[in-house]
């Protein structure tokens, strides 16, 4: 069963002055097992929108149908709840134990795991994410560096093993080698959990190789929603909204304006080099 999104809009402060619509009618369905993508510039509603899929906030208007529970509703919303774990934009917030493995403990604990069962969970789910449960369990989460933070946030979600794995901007102020082997464990963990992964990213680069759809995000609407096919086919719409298209689906635009016809759906090295191997030998 998928996760169903009907005419969502979310109004922070509403009736105040500072009323501020920053989710406006969206609609969409997430797959299960699918990798989905959300890209948009910063304040487009990207974070707003996927606290709604676990109930964190609630819809000023519409509804979130999580394997069929009404988020809206207070029962079912705890149902729906227990399969979504989110990991936020700022893993601080989510680290608040005084050693790394408590703090990965905490929610199977939460979710009426034995201690016994919590901490078996907690070391694999560590192991998982390339934290070794015997160097970093026994740490205090301060002493993390950014990257290790992160991976200790996302062990602590998938030691719950969620259904529906929801991660806003994983990868965000982590250096490129951080950034990949983040981005490898989080699809390894989609094939070895078969969990369906939601990803907010600023990187364009990240999502165009990651993602199987794309959401994306402008001005708190649904922009557009599609395969990366289909979206980075678009670079022009992306460029006017101030959203960086891939480096290569903006190389292969520059190409297309000198006269060179390369494909629209070129927007990763991998196939740029795959493409330009063939018509080299052509
Ligand atoms: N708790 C809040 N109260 C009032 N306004 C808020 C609150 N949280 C977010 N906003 C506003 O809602 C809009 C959307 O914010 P949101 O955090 O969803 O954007 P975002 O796309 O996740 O941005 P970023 O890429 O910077 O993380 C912004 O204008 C923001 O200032
Ligand atoms: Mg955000």
């Amino acid at each position: 069963m998928p996760i169903v999104v009907e005419n969502l809009t979310h109004t922070y402060m509403p009736g105040t002055p500072n009323a501020h619509v920053a989710v406006d009618n969206v609609s969409l369905t997430i797959n299960e097992g699918e990798f989905f993508g959300i890209i948009g510039h910063t304040g487009s509603g990207k974070s707003t929108f996927i606290q709604h899929l676990n109930g964190l906030i609630q819809p000023t208007s519409g509804r979130v149908l999580v394997d069929g529970f009404d988020m809206n509703d207070k029962k079912q919303r705890r149902q729906g709840r227990a399969l979504v774990g989110m990991v936020f934009q700022y893993p601080d917030y989510q680290l608040f134990d005084s050693t790394v493995l408590d703090d990965v403990m905490f929610g199977p604990k939460n979710i009426g795991q034995s201690p016994e069962e919590a901490k078996a969970s907690a070391e694999a789910a560590m192991r998982t994410v390339g934290l070794d449960p015997e160097k970093f369990g026994e740490k205090s989460p301060f002493e993390l560096s950014g990257g290790e933070k992160r991976r200790a946030a996302l062990a602590g979600i998938i030691a719950m093993k969620p259904k529906y794995l929801v991660l806003d901007e994983p990868m965000a102020g982590l250096d490129p080698s951080g950034r990949r082997e983040v981005l490898k464990t989080i699809s390894d963990l989609r094939t070895e959990l078969g969990c369906t992964v939601i990803m907010v990213s600023h990187s364009m680069e990240d999502v165009a190789r990651s993602a199987e759809r794309i959401a994306v995000m402008n001005e708190s609407k649904l922009f557009a929603l599609g395969t990366p096919d289909e979206i980075f086919s678009r670079t022009d719409d992306l460029i006017a909204m101030g959203l960086d298209a891939p480096q290569t689906a903006r190389l292969a635009k520059a190409l297309r304006e000198k006269g060179i016809a390369v494909p629209d759906n070129i927007y990763t090295n991998e196939q740029f080099i795959e493409w330009f191997g063939r018509v080299r030998n052509a």
